[in-house]
């Protein structure tokens, strides 16, 4: 007996079924069922007639039935692959040094603030607000060394309904002094947060599979982290069969003293895959200084690289060749890489990510002096489009539970209106092209324009969730008025 359907939607679904491949599905019925799973994808559903015969055999009402507007269309959510959640309060800011001095001047002095659980707490709910907002359906999240308010983070991420993977960073050598661990405590702490968010889910009966909120092992990198840190939590990934993210080859002071740190190892990457870091769950940030060899081991070990660009172009790190890294078959994905990036948004990663292999297209047909070299040629928008869904879904290991809408995924989804209420793009009558009106929203479009935002079938955020919000805060006040400020619901208290 399949599953009872929750919600059902007819209209324009635009979603990736491979690099190359952006599949435009018109006059389309989807069903979610009460699991949140997609249950059926019905195509050219052309007469009400047809609508109706299939949703009566899942005994669906039709006037429940979500239907979109002429030139709204449901798309796969956004996978922010690389954030650092507790940077959030920095974005925008100190963008006038590299890496390494970035990391002590602005950087470090802001995380060390989150030893104070209220601070984590007066921060941390607008993070995850705003990246749902902003349709980020699944978040990769560094928070920093501090134990409780890194839990903290993994039950507001529950709480909120986003999927996400929570990783309390370890540091245990070249960081300030305030802002430091020892070598066993960040061992215990990690093994104590790791089975801690392991339990979060329990009582939903949502332990192993269906889970929305992971743990994920999070060295800082290798210049924070001795080799007796490392080792320890690569064996912690053994044990627990857990995802690792970290930062690799992101900028040429970093690599310059890698290698004075690890003489005895000829490059960055091995010094990961030495001390057991480098797994097909591994995630690594940034990857724009790698050599050959490098690649190939990357490729060997099938470990993801989570492109940055913002950040690549804030700090002046460099630009990454993803063509290059598709080509070699190595998995990226797209990471905001909050607050060396300054944007929350995912769509602005995209854009970003489009110039980046833009200056490399062009960068690379200058070198030979010839007509625009076509072995590196940009990004396209359905590659773009890849990136932000299907390809993060890749990294972290659920590219067969979200990512696209194939039956039995869970719908993790945005519901997009190009005409929404001050939207930033204006479509002209005649623009009647589907994919055109996508590649707009893809490059001018915002959370404006995001009516619903859907996780696991459920509604987590959206414009439409947020003028409910807003019309129930303003129906309050009015019984507050009403009932002389007495009111039980304004006032949890009374
Ligand atoms: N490398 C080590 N830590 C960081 C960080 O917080 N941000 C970035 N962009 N790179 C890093
Ligand atoms: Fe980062």
């Amino acid at each position: 007996m399949p599953n009872k359907i929750s919600k059902v939607f007819y209209g324009t679904l635009i979603h990736s079924l491979s690099l190359a491949n952006l599949e435009i599905l018109q006059n389309t019925l989807l069903g979610v069922d009460i699991s949140g799973k997609i249950a059926f994808l019905e195509k050219n559903v052309l007469d009400e007639i047809t609508l109706i015969h299939i949703i009566s055999q899942w005994e669906f009402p039709e006037q429940e039935v979500i239907r979109l507007s002429k030139r709204q269309f449901l798309m796969p959510g956004f996978i922010d692959t690389h954030t650092h959640a507790s940077q959030y309060p920095n974005a925008g800011t100190g963008m006038d040094l590299p890496l390494l001095d970035w990391l002590n001047k602005y950087t470090f002095p802001l995380e060390q603030s989150y030893s104070s659980l209220s601070f984590a707490e007066k921060v941390y709910p607008i993070v995850v607000n705003n990246l749902l907002r902003s349709g980020t359906t699944t978040a990769v999240y560094f928070t920093t060394i501090h134990l409780e308010s890194s839990k903290y983070l993994a039950r507001l991420v529950k709480e909120k309904g986003q999927r996400g993977f929570i990783g309390k960073v370890n540091m245990d050598c070249n960081s300030p002094e305030n802002y430091i661990e020892s070598l066993d405590n960040s061992v215990k702490s990690t093994e104590e947060f790791i089975k801690y968010v392991l339990n979060l889910e329990k009582d939903e009966g949502r332990e192993n599979g269906s889970r929305l909120v992971y743990p994920i092992i999070t060295p800082r990198f290798a210049i924070t982290c001795t080799s007796q840190l490392m080792d320890s939590l690569g064996l912690l990934a053994k044990k627990y069969n857990m995802p690792i993210q970290s930062h690799l080859s992101e900028n040429i002071g970093e690599i310059n003293f890698i290698s004075e740190l690890f003489p005895h190892l000829p490059d960055y990457t091995t010094v990961y895959d030495h001390h057991g870091l480098l797994n097909e769950k591994t995630i690594m940030a940034h990857g724009i200084h790698l050599s050959s060899k490098e690649l190939k081991l990357i490729k060997e070990r099938n470990i993801g690289i989570s492109h940055c660009p913002t950040s690549n172009f804030a700090i002046c790190s460099g630009v990454c060749n993803v063509r290059q890294l598709l080509d070699e078959g190595i998995k990226v994905g797209l990471g905001t890489d909050l607050s060396g990036g300054y944007s929350k948004s995912i769509l602005n990663a995209i854009r970003n990510a489009n110039i980046a292999s833009r200056v490399v297209f062009m960068a690379s047909s200058k070198v030979d002096d010839k007509p625009l070299n076509k072995s590196f040629p940009h990004l396209t928008l359905p590659e773009l489009t890849y990136l932000a869904t299907m390809g993060g879904a890749e990294l972290v290991n659920l590219d067969k539970i979200i990512g696209n809408f194939l039956i039995g995924k869970e719908f993790d989804a945005l519901l997009i209106d190009p005409d929404a209420c001050q939207s930033p793009l204006d479509i002209f009558d005649d623009l009647e092209d589907i994919e055109r009106i996508f590649e707009k929203f893809i490059f001018l479009g915002d959370e404006r324009n995001l009516k619903s935002v859907y996780v696991k079938g459920k509604k987590v955020s959206g414009t439409d969730l947020e003028s409910m919000n807003l019309r129930e805060k303003e129906l309050l006040k009015n019984l507050s008025k009403l009932y002389g400020g007495n009111c039980h619901l304004c006032n949890p208290n009374s």
